[in-house]
């Protein structure tokens, strides 16, 4: 029997991360130069239910059933049988590789989740569809992210931009006009949960003041769509540079991100912010097809651990 693969895109968070945990507007975009694939081959000489599980990057190789209910692969796996009411399923071998990179606000956990779920539903003959896919994905970022909105997996699963608000019917963007994201990695591993439960205590202490930043960042997001849709690229820039300082407020931002921010304008960026959870990882930078590779090299020069430059066009 052949292998079974499926991929997933990265993602990146354009507008709202954090508000968009409270019921605000958020709009994200898959990032297709870094991926998550998982590739399943069956073992039909092994017993039924030995399905052994590799992903290298985290020095993982072990089966199925010496994996606890709480590991996130061995979830997205039981999430499948579970769904299609197995107890367990022909003997099988998964590998899952990413070039996505880890706690970077990237969507690493997501991309390997909705990847998982994908090959070993396809594997059982029921492919899933993609609510489906993002549902269960879901239940899977509750564990990475305690209080996940559903984002990630949203755009990960659908791998188009998306306007997401908690709760809703996710809907999908289209903009007239591609732009392109230079994505800057400060190299520091900052875990998204981190992030969201000290935004909570914040929030806890000063509601008033921490509801105001979230509502205007909403109002910012819901601009931002408007202006996407209408192809005004220099409009979203604007946007990204004032969602950036709500961020700030908000104090999830920090001086490695700050810096990277601010070489990104001055080496013309039309827009750049921090992205997802904060801290560290990574920010982007809205850019021209023109601009997008001095900007690049700027933010490489100012100690990016990593850049990517991706073009956002609609998908035929
Ligand atoms: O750090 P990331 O890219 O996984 O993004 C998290 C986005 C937040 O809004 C901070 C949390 C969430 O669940 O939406």
């Amino acid at each position: 029997m052949p292998a079974f693969t499926a991929s997933s895109p990265g993602k990146a968070i354009l507008f709202g991360e954090h508000a968009v945990v409270y019921g605000q507007p958020a709009i994200a975009v898959p990032i297709r130069q870094v991926q998550a694939r998982a590739i399943l081959t069956p073992s039909p000489r092994s017993q039924p239910g030995a399905i052994r599980i590799q992903a290298p990057a985290i020095g993982l190789d072990a089966d199925l059933q010496s994996l606890p209910a709480d590991h996130p692969l061995a979830m997205c796996i039981r999430l499948v049988l579970t769904h299609l009411n197995l107890r367990d399923a022909p003997a099988c071998k998964v590998r899952i590789t990413s070039t996505i990179p880890l706690a970077a606000g990237l969507g690493s956990g997501a991309a390997v989740s909705v990847a998982l779920i994908r090959v070993f539903s396809a594997y059982l003959g029921k492919p899933f569809p993609p609510k489906l896919v993002s549902e269960l994905a879901y239940q899977v970022e509750k564990l990475y992210h305690g209080t996940p909105s559903g984002i990630d997996n949203s755009v990960v699963t659908y791998a188009r931009p998306v306007y997401f608000v908690r709760g809703q019917p996710i809907e999908m963007l289209q903009s007239p006009a591609p732009f392109t994201l230079v994505i800057g990695d400060t190299g520091i591993a900052s875990p998204t949960a981190e992030a969201v439960a000290d935004v909570r205590l914040a929030w806890q202490s000063d509601p008033e003041h921490y509801e105001t930043l979230f509502n205007e960042i909403g109002a910012l997001v819901r601009e931002a769509r408007f202006a996407l849709e209408k192809g005004q690229i220099e409009r979203c820039g604007a946007l990204m540079d004032l969602n950036h300082t709500l961020l700030r407020k908000m104090g999830i931002s920090s001086q490695e991100l700050d810096r990277l921010v601010e070489c990104a304008r001055q080496a013309g960026a039309l827009g750049a912010k921090l992205s997802g959870g904060g801290r560290g990882g990574n920010m982007i930078a809205l850019a021209t097809s023109e601009s997008a590779d001095h900007i690049r090299a700027r933010l490489a020069a100012a100690g990016a651990s990593r850049t990517i430059v991706s073009r956002v066009e609609e998908q035929k």
